[in-house]
Formats: structure tokens, C-alpha cells, sequence
């Protein structure tokens, strides 16, 4: 895994190729959770001439220490956990790179004491938490961007400007996911106490920003969710010690139905007899879309995509080309535009107005799976 894990944060870490003085006074910056994920965080806030990282919370203890020691960040204070850390230090900003279940609880109580917060996706583990935390942002007026760096990429932001160009016409089917035939994590991502939710949060939240980003985000109405969990628990797939703790998705699927009569088709896996569950299709009434999958689905497009319509009663098709990414990394652009964000009072650069029915859609695919049958989806009011 680990080969793979860096070769998905190999593509965030691009050099800021231009330095900009963005104000006097230095943003004072907390991380809350120093694994992983936040050694982007560190590394792009380190590469921001106008912030300061002046708290880190870990609930393992020694971790943030050690963590802050390897990325050479000095004059930090450290904390076992993220309540200490926010009632002890004036903050202006945190990123929340905790595991899925604890996102919720160090969000709110960012946002309650009045801290901007740069969320890692996915939003939560349910939708009530996602709509607690909605509501929290909203009493608090500070800045709430979730965690969706694919959302900087210039191939994302081309999917969504040919449908908004109006190139495939009315949009009536979306079929969308991806996933690998063998890439289950281990450490906190295969416990239902700190993941929630396993192959659908992890990466199944990627696929359905793509594509609903794209299309502006309609709500959902129904789905009818299928979620296994046969390779994370076979000793056959999995060593003993994964194996006897695995507890959330390793595959889900579902059939959901949007507001304005469209029908999204999802599958996402993290292990699979199969190569792909499948290409990203966008079908409208005058052009479809492909997207190329990608075996380790981490939000990014696998290749050139294709657009197929009819031209003067001939069926034709129009490769798009990759587009190479100019500027900063995709994991600067999204520390920057929350950085932005946060100094302006807003807009949020990727809004929790769109991400809860993200998190709506894996929260109805969850709980249709547990009932064995199609469920109605209410947002929740914020
Ligand atoms: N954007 C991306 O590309 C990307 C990539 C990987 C992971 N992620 C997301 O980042 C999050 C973290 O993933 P990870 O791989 O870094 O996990 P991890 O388990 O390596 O790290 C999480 C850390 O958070 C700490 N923690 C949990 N609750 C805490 C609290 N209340 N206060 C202080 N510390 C707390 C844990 O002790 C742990 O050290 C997940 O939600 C994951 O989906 C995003």
C-alpha cells in the first residue's frame, strides 16, 4: 500500500512555482490529526508565505511532536487533542486531517470558537453529522472548504465545463465510480470506530463529486444501495490481523435517483475480481462523455476522454486531451483557496452546500444496504 498510497500524494506535491506576499500579519494555523494526510497539509502550509503553524492536537501521545520534528516546524504547540488545542491557542484556521469518525466533533468545535476550517474529505460518516456540522458553519459565519484537491484539477473543471457548455444537452444517465482490483489500506481506514466507512468514503466520495460538481449538484431522491465487505474479511485476501479488525465497505453500489429525472449508476471498490467496475459515462440527449477510470480512484481523470455525438447524420468522436495542470500542486491550490477563503470571509472554495448531498448519497447507500431495499432521501434543513 504504501507504494500506492505515494504515488496518490506523489501528484499533490508540485512546487509553488510563484511566491506572492499576501499580508502582515501571519495566518496562525492548527493541524488536528498528524498522520498521514497531514504531512500534505504541513508541507503546503510550510510552502505559504503568510501562515504560521503554531498548534498541533494528536490523540496518540508524542505523535504531533514527532511529526512536527520531521517537517522541521519549530515553536509549535502541541496538544492531545483538539478541544485543548482550540480552548489554549488563537487560531485563525485548522485543517481537520483526523480519521472519517472524529471529523464531525473537531469541525463543530472549530467552527463554534470561531476558527475557519479546511475539512478532509470525506464531510463525516452520517448525514446528521453532516448537517450538524452545516449548521455550526452557519452560526459561525467562518469558512468551511471540504478537502476535494481534484476539484482544482483543469480535466475536473473540463468535465464540468462541457456539460455546463451545454455540449451533451440534457443530462439522463450517469454512470460513475472505479476502484482497484486489489488496494485495501489497513491502519485506521478498516475499523468502523475511526473510518465509519470504508471504499465508499475513502474514494467512493471522489467519484460522486465528479460527477455532481459537474452537474450542479442536484439532490438526491431514492437509492437502492449494495455495500460487501468479502476481501477485507477473507484471511484468503487479507492478513490475520486486517482481517479480524475489518469492519466497514471494501465495495458498494447503487442506484440513485436525482432531482430532474436523472439516474446515477455508482460502484466503487477497493478490491475486486476485476480490473474496473467501469468508465465514468455522461450521457446526455446530444453527446455522452467518457471518463477513464483509474485502478487506484483517487479524483483523477485515467486518460484522455471522449465525446460522442452525431455531426451532419454522421456519428463522430472527439478525443479531449489530457491537460497538464499549471501553477501551484493540486494540494497547494486547495491550502491556498482556503487560506483566500478564509482572509475574505468566503466564499468557501468547495462548499458544504454541495458536499452534504455527497454525503447524503453514501449515507443513503449505507443505510438502504442495511435495510435490503430502495430508501426515500430527505436533506436535512440547516
Ligand atoms: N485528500 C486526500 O488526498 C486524502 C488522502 C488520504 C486521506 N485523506 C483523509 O484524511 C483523513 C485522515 O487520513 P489519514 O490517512 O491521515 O489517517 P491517520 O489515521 O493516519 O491519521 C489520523 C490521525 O488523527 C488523530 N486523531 C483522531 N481524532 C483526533 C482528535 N479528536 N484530536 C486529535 N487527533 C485526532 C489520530 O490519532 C491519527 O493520528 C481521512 O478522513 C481520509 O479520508 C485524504
Amino acid at each position: 500500500m504504501a507504494n500506492a498510497a505515494d504515488k496518490v500524494l506523489g501528484q499533490f506535491t508540485q512546487e509553488v512555482e510563484e511566491k506572492k506576499v499576501y499580508a502582515s500579519k501571519k495566518i496562525k494555523v492548527g493541524i488536528i490529526g498528524t498522520g498521514w494526510i497531514a504531512e500534505s497539509h504541513i508541507q503546503s502550509y510550510k510552502r505559504q508565505p503568510d501562515v504560521e503553524v503554531v498548534a498541533a492536537a494528536d490523540l496518540i501521545p508524542g505523535k504531533a511532536e514527532a511529526f512536527m520534528k520531521k517537517f522541521e516546524v519549530e515553536g509549535v504547540n502541541f496538544y492531545p487533542s483538539h478541544k485543548e488545542m482550540i480552548d489554549n491557542e488563537e487560531l485563525d484556521c485548522v485543517s481537520v486531517c483526523t480519521y472519517n469518525a472524529t471529523h464531525a466533533e473537531c469541525t463543530i468545535y472549530a467552527l463554534e470558537h470561531g476558527v475557519n476550517v479546511l475539512l478532509e474529505k470525506p464531510m463525516c460518516v452520517t448525514i446528521e453529522e453532516a448537517a450538524d456540522i452545516c449548521r455550526a458553519e452557519k452560526k459561525s459565519g467562518k469558512v468551511l472548504s471540504i478537502g476535494f484537491q481534484p476539484r482544482f484539477d483543469a480535466n475536473m473543471q473540463m468535465i464540468k465545463k462541457i456539460v455546463q457548455s451545454g455540449a451533451l444537452g440534457e443530462v439522463y444517465y450517469i454512470q460513475t465510480g472505479g476502484g482497484r482490483r486489489r488496494g485495501i489500506p489497513n491502519s485506521t481506514f478498516i475499523e468502523k470506530k475511526t473510518a465509519g466507512i470504508g471504499a465508499l468514503g475513502d474514494i467512493g466520495c471522489y467519484s460522486l463529486d465528479m460527477v455532481l460538481n459537474a452537474i450542479g449538484y442536484p439532490k438526491p431522491l431514492t437509492i437502492s444501495g449494495y455495500k460487501s465487505d468479502f476481501f477485507g474479511k477473507s484471511l484468503e485476501y487479507s492478513l490475520p490481523e486486517n482481517a479480524n479488525r475489518f469492519s466497514v465497505d471494501d465495495f458498494a453500489a447503487a442506484f440513485i435517483r436525482l432531482e430532474g429525472g436523472i439516474i446515477l449508476d455508482f460502484r466503487i471498490a477497493w478490491a475486486m475480481h476485476i480490473d474496473t467496475p467501469g468508465d465514468t459515462i455522461i450521457l446526455g440527449k446530444k453527446a455522452g462523455l467518457r471518463i477513464p477510470s483509474t485502478d487506484c480512484w483517487n479524483g483523477t481523470v485515467g486518460g484522455p476522454m471522449t465525446l460522442y455525438t452525431d455531426l451532419a447524420g454522421e456519428r463522430v468522436e472527439t478525443v479531449i486531451p489530457i491537460i497538464q495542470n499549471k501553477g501551484p500542486g493540486l494540494f497547494d491550490k486547495k491550502i491556498r483557496s482556503f487560506l483566500d477563503a478564509s482572509i475574505n470571509g468566503g466564499p468557501s472554495p468547495v462548499p458544504s452546500s454541495q458536499i452534504i448531498i455527497n454525503q447524503a448519497i453514501i449515507d443513503g447507500i449505507c443505510k438502504s444496504a442495511e435495510l435490503g431495499r430502495e430508501i426515500e432521501i430527505k436533506i436535512p434543513k440547516i
